[in-house]
């Protein structure tokens, strides 16, 4: 058996309060036997933080949050994150409300990207809560990044032990970016804005696996430290291409109630930006993190 089949075959004996079900061969499972309106108690949300660790996102259907119930689910997992530049309304800041209508040409999230890397602490992690989707399209991608990693030679891996990169939300939020014309979703736009830039390394170990991840993606990472773009554009071209291979992928084809959990530290994720007819509102927290080593 081979070791991606035995450890799908394990995840069905390894629960007692939830079901565990894989979706694809890189990462990926559908949870289901909980309800996450409803307090969690203690060793259900241990099982599904085990599952979330093995299997990068996890996924659940037909569940029921309101803003409340999104807010105290996400708390669950660390204190949530306050997004720099994406725009919020109502009495919950923490939630993010990514709202797409028809004619929108540009959507939050349609380049691979771990979330909000620009920031020293990027986030750890983000729940997002389908409210309104589209009878068809509309999916979301995500990417394990270990696999990225551990795919790579030796000689690569070496050479990319010693680079940091920068970090900058330049290109997707500041008057400079011109977002808001194209989509729905508002960004900070603003003359008080400022670049937000941090220095990352190429490859980050997780701090709860211990397992090695590349962390470039094409949203935030300009160039490697000590280089110029043009300099950095080969390898860090590479890099891109080779983190999004489909084999380091799954494909989430989203209902109304489903809602996914992603680890932002060793996944990248996509949204399709393929429906352009209908509406799709989906609301979001993400959860904060540490400093990337
Ligand atoms: C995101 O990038 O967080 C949004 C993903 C989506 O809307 O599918």
């Amino acid at each position: 058996m081979s070791s991606r089949l035995s450890s799908a075959a394990a995840d069905a004996t390894e629960y007692d309060r939830i079901a565990v079900t894989p979706i694809a061969g890189a990462l990926g499972a559908e949870i289901s036997g909980v309800d996450l309106s409803r307090p969690i108690d203690e060793a259900a949300f241990a099982e599904i933080r085990r599952a979330w660790a093995r299997h990068l996102v996890i996924f659940f259907r037909g569940q029921t949050l309101d803003d409340g119930a999104l807010v105290a689910f996400g708390r669950r997992f660390a204190p949530l994150f306050r997004h720099p530049n994406l725009l919020t309304e109502g009495p919950y800041p923490d939630i993010v409300r990514i709202r797409r209508m028809p004619g929108d040409t540009q959507i939050v999230g349609e380049d691979w990207h771990a979330d909000t890397t620009c920031m020293p602490q990027p986030p750890s992690g983000a729940v997002l809560y389908g409210v309104d989707v589209p009878p068809y399209g509309g999916d979301t991608l995500f990417a394990n990044q270990y696999l990225a990693y551990e795919s790579l030679s030796d000689g690569m891996k070496a050479l990319l032990s010693r680079l940091t990169a920068v970090h900058s939300d330049i290109t997707v939020a500041g008057p400079q970016a011109a977002r808001n014309r194209h989509r729905t979703n508002k960004v900070r736009e603003d003359s008080d804005w400022r670049e937000t830039v941090s220095e990352h390394p190429v490859v980050r170990t997780h701090p709860e696996t211990g397992r090695k991840a590349l962390f470039v993606n094409k949203s935030y990472t300009q160039r490697f430290s000590g280089m110029t773009t043009e300099e950095s554009a080969p390898l860090l071209g590479f890099l891109l291409q080779h983190a999004a291979r489909p084999e380091f992928t799954c494909r989430f084809r989203w209902e109304r109630g489903s809602v996914a959990v992603w680890d932002n530290r060793c996944t990248l994720h996509i949204a399709v930006n393929d429906v352009w007819k209908f509406p799709r509102l989906m609301h979001r927290v993400q959860m904060c993190g540490e400093r990337p080593v």
